[in-house]
């Protein structure tokens, strides 16, 4: 959550910054804010709304040298007072994280002060300003000392013609120019800037200048940290002839199943090593991410019977977990960077699980922390909401079950090799717009399945609530009538998951529960024969018929279109839903 831009070489820094921002928005877009340093002077312009509220400005800041941010508020409402940068005497920081103790900080050393904003981050610059007597290095290891919480920080000093990195649980990118250096929360922003970059670690602080970079780390050594090729490319940010990136990421779930498919037997042989001799398995994640799990939970258990429990990452690192030497930790996180699922995995290692984790983002935290990695390779997802790389997800978790019963993964890649047509297929079935139409009139939706259809479901319900603030329930189907069949009435939808051929009747039966109360009902389903039985009664959205295991693939595309279209009819931005940020680096 909220984006940060650094850049320090010879060009304009305040349209590279603001360019940069723009790639970011998804990380949070309640306000924003430019600083720049020109002869030895700061200024700073910041607005509440959205990056483009900046774009007047850009021209009236001068200097090659600057600082941008876009915010998800966590402290203080999103105003043009709280947005970042926040300054004082010499100094401009952006920061994203939460600083845990700024109360305590602030009542310790600046208890007359009146700060200027609300924010927790303020006490940032109000300490370097306060520690600061000519040695910049040892001003921001004494501030960094005195902080608690997670935190990537970009400083600006009048008196050093660069920027300051200062992190710690929060991510902070360098990228490498030629005369120019750059710095950004995530790889997206740098995309077509740079081609390496570099990650500093927890507690280093790097000083970047327009010639070099050079990082120091928590005991104030110099050090070096390898140089990583950026894959974030132009291309993988243009939106094409989609209007939106939901739309567009939407269209791309069939590369995002063939691109994990490719990449997953590059990672196989060292998958292979870390789940052997495993007995239980604990998958972790959040939100999207958790509903995958789901998914596996299921795999796990059906290919290689042994338990297997989807846990709620941010409940999960709170529950004093049980966790053995022969236990398998599956972390699931698209960016990588959720505070919760990486807190959980570092939990996990140190309680001596084998950790693997599932990510899209290879130079993410998780992949720190973890034993081996299964990669999504759904390419950049720009959407607030988790589309293609849902998908992407659950086709390596579908491999790394296999992996773990040590079933025949060849097998598997030929089950998967056609699901990339079938996928296809799915984007062009019919009766999501009439389905939408009545989402968005309806007084809620309840999204109903058994087994694996139950998992969908509950995706089914994040993204259409997520997008289109339709309140949404994703329940198991049999479960219904005791107590959530209350909520049924001429108002409410039910949208019924029957993809499991051994529970269709069980599933029919809440059809026929739900159509008893008065409410409407769609199914979707690759059943044959389903439309004549509920036909003048239930709208039928006809899916492909698949292997039963890899049937998620295709519900998700429909329930993921049904939000998109439901979005647009009530006029929302599906791409950035209210109140909501894509990376959730806070607790
Ligand atoms: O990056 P992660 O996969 O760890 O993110 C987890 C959730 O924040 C994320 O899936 C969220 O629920 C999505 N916006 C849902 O569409």
């Amino acid at each position: 959550m909220c984006g940060i831009v650094g850049y320090t070489g010879g060009r304009r820094a305040s349209e590279i910054i603001y360019e940069g921002l723009k790639q970011l928005e998804y990380r949070g877009y309640d306000s924003a804010g430019i600083a720049t340093l020109s002869g030895g002077n700061i200024t700073v312009v910041k607005r509440q709304g959205r990056v483009n509220a900046l774009e007047n400005c850009i021209g009236d800041i001068s200097g090659s040298t600057g600082i941008g941010h876009t915010r998800w508020a966590t402290h203080g409402k999103p105003s043009d007072i709280n947005a970042h940068p926040h300054s004082a005497g010499k100094f401009a920081v952006v920061h994203n994280g939460i600083i845990e103790n700024y109360a305590y900080l602030k009542e310790r050393f600046f208890k007359d002060v009146s700060f200027t904003s609300q924010t927790d981050s303020e006490i940032i610059v109000r300490l370097l300003d306060a520690f600061y007597s000519g040695n910049l290095l040892s001003a921001i290891n004494k501030v960094g000392s005195l902080l608690k919480g997670s935190y990537a920080i970009v400083v600006m000093c009048t008196d050093f013609n660069g920027l300051v990195v200062l992190k710690y649980n929060n991510p902070a990118i360098i990228g490498y120019g030629s005369g120019e250096n750059f710095i950004a929360s995530d790889c997206p922003a740098l995309a077509g800037l740079c081609s390496e970059i570099t990650i500093p670690e927890d507690g280093d602080i790097a000083f970047v200048t327009k010639d070099g970079v050079e990082i120091y780390d928590a005991g104030l050594n110099r050090v070096e940290r390898p140089r990583l090729e950026n894959l974030a490319t132009p291309a993988s940010l243009e939106l094409g002839d989609c209007p939106h990136y939901m739309l567009k990421e939407i269209r791309e779930v069939p590369a995002s199943v063939e691109g994990t498919v490719l990449s997953y037997r590059t990672a196989e042989a060292k998958l292979k090593r870390v789940v052997n001799g495993v007995k239980r398995v604990i998958i972790i994640g959040c939100g999207t991410a958790y509903n995958s799990g789901l998914v596996a939970k299921r795999y796990i258990e059906s290919f290689a019977r042994i338990p297997a429990e989807a846990e709620i990452a941010g409940e999960f690192r709170y529950k004093n977990p049980i966790i053995t030497a022969d236990t398998l930790v599956i972390a699931i996180s698209q960016s990588g960077e959720t505070a919760d699922t990486v807190e959980g995995v570092k939990l996990c290692k140190s309680l001596g699980a084998k950790v693997i984790a599932v990510t899209n983002s290879p130079y993410s935290g998780i992949t720190r922390y973890a034993d081996a990695v299964a990669p999504v390779t759904a390419g950049s997802e720009i959407c607030v909401a988790a589309t293609k790389s849902y998908t992407g997800q659950i086709t390596a978790l579908y491999l790394l079950a296999h992996t773990i019963a040590g079933l025949s993964i060849g097998e598997a890649y030929a089950r998967l090799a056609v699901m990339p047509s079938l996928c296809k297929k799915t984007l062009e079935c019919a009766g999501i717009d009439t389905l939408a139409d009545m989402c968005a009139r309806s007084g809620g939706v309840y999204f109903l399945g058994r087994d694996i259809d139950c998992a969908v479901a509950a995706e089914g319900s994040l993204k259409l609530k997520e997008v289109s603030y339709v309140p949404c329930e994703g329940y198991p189907a049999g479960e219904l009538k005791h107590g959530t069949l209350a909520l049924i009435d001429i108002k409410a939808v039910a949208v019924v998951i029957i993809t499991s051929k051994h529970l269709a009747g069980k599933s029919e039966n809440a059809v026929e529960q739900v159509l008893s109360r008065r409410g409407k009902v769609a199914i979707i389903s690759n059943i044959d024969g389903i439309e004549k039985t509920f036909e003048g009664r239930a709208q039928v959205i006809k899916i492909p018929a698949c292997d039963e295991n890899l049937s998620p693939l295709l519900s998700a595309i429909a329930v993921q279109l049904l939000a998109y279209k439901t979005a647009l009819l009530l006029d929302r931005d599906p791409d950035k839903p209210r109140n909501l940020a894509k990376s959730v680096t806070v607790e």
